[in-house]
């Protein structure tokens, strides 16, 4: 194949970017699938959209994850938001296959399976709270529950998965709602860096006093486990440990609530697929498929950088600068799946990319698939009557270049 340079200057993605994606990579796509752009932070990347090029980037050994191989070797990051990259979405092997061996057991599917009657029951009583007008089970429905109407993401999408890996790791609960507040600048693309540094500040002072109360309570949770690896040889340093439990929380909660509330978007928004479904509930697995290929909870995966310069669909991108592989635009490439921008349940959507691919594939895919299936078939049984509260159009979309989730979602329970 011939090698070309960009053939045009690198685009930058705005409001427009935000609020509508998968329209922006749709063009890419067609015209320049490996190009070249400034992002919402104002950072020149390189974007991969097409769905052969994004499978192959993702398992390409070429393309590093690990950003201190491109500083200084004297380059020491503030601590205070150092911890928030030490992780091993940042990691190479061997380092990186070190990391996700310390967890990986604990996501397996037999183990994720162990969960189920714990994440029903946690999914009924924030259904319960939500039937009820906002009280209880850590959700709120707020304001206009009196109407029938809640925001659906405070009051059940967010607290659901966030209960669960909270529940998972060991972490009390009481302090989630800053967390999220905490999370959210963290992964938005308008934060000021002060805003970034005090959040990433808060989160290092929170899990400090996290870990020494665990050091002084130790439980049968994955915190006091990753402790105990910690404690008793050389398996993990302690930013290492910090920021395993920054990665596991946030990846916990940021994703899934995105798989629920715009699922759920997509789901009232096809009336004939959502009829679908709740005429036959079996369908739900296979659905929990199509509505991650279709509602893609992250953009593009996380930064990779090229060491080397490295060809990439004909086009050579330059040493050192940041590649996005777009994995929301792969699942929407018409040479990979037909009609791709209709949502069809029953359509085999398996060879997604929403999870990745290669050695960085989501370790938790098995607890949010499973966490979809209960949330979406849940909520369906509960509410025959839910819909939208508001006009489609009206819907903001969070300032985010990774995170592909709303703001809020106004339904009404019926
Ligand atoms: C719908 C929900 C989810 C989606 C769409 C999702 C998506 C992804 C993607 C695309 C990656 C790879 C990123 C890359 O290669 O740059 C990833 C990695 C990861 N995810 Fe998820 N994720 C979800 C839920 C979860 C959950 C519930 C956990 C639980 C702890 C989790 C933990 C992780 C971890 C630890 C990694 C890093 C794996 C590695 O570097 O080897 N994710 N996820």
């Amino acid at each position: 194949m011939t090698e070309t340079t960009a053939p045009f200057e690198p685009q930058p993605l705005g409001d427009r970017y935000f609020q509508d994606p998968l329209r922006v990579f749709a063009r890419m796509r067609e015209q320049s699938p490996v190009t070249s752009v400034i992002t919402p932070e104002g950072q020149r990347a390189w974007l991969i959209t097409r769905y052969e090029d994004v499978r192959k980037a993702l398992a390409d050994p070429r393309l590093s994850k690990d950003w201190r191989k491109l500083r200084s070797p004297g380059f020491v990051p503030d601590p205070s938001v150092g911890f928030l990259m030490a992780h091993m979405l940042n990691a190479d092997p061997p380092d990186h296959t070190r990391l996700r061996r310390l967890v990986q057991k604990a996501f397996t599917p037999g183990r994720v399976a162990a969960l189920r009657p714990r994440i029903e029951a946690i999914t009924a009583s924030l259904l319960d709270a939500m039937a009820g007008g906002g009280s209880g089970g850590g959700g709120e429905a707020g304001d206009d529950a009196r109407d029938g109407v809640v925001d659906l993401i405070t009051a059940f999408a967010f607290p659901l998965p966030m209960t669960v890996i909270c529940e998972l790791l060991g972490i009390p609960d009481g302090d989630r709602e800053e967390f999220k507040t905490w999370s959210q600048v963290i992964l938005s693309s308008t934060a000021t860096f002060d805003e970034y540094r005090a959040a990433g500040g808060a989160m290092y002072a929170y899990f400090t006093r996290l870990l020494a109360d665990k050091r002084a309570a130790p439980a049968d949770d994955l915190l006091s486990a990753l402790i105990t690896a910690r404690d008793s040889g050389d398996s993990l340093d302690e930013p290492e440990l910090l920021a395993m439990i920054f990665l596991l929380l946030v990846a916990g909660h940021e994703t899934t609530v995105n798989l629920i509330a715009t699922g759920t978007l997509a789901l009232l928004t096809h009336p004939p697929e959502l009829s679908r479904l709740r005429a036959d509930p079996s369908l739900l697995p296979g659905a929990v498929e199509e509505l991650l290929r279709y509602a893609n909870p992250l953009n593009h995966a996380t930064d990779r950088y090229a060491p080397e310069p490295i060809e990439v669909g004909g086009v050579m991108i330059p040493a050192g600068e940041p590649v996005l592989v777009v994995t929301s635009s792969a699942n929407r490439d018409p040479a990979r799946f037909p009609d791709p921008d209709r949502l069809d349940l029953g359509r085999d959507a398996s060879g997604h990319v929403a999870f990745g691919h290669g050695i960085h594939y989501c370790v938790g895919a098995p607890l949010a698939r499973l966490e979809g299936e209960i949330a979406f078939g849940a909520l369906l049984a509960r509410f025959p009557g839910l819909s939208l509260a508001v006009d489609p159009a009206a819907l903001r979309w969070r300032p985010s270049s990774l995170i592909h989730g709303l703001q809020t979602l106004p339904v009404r329970l019926g």
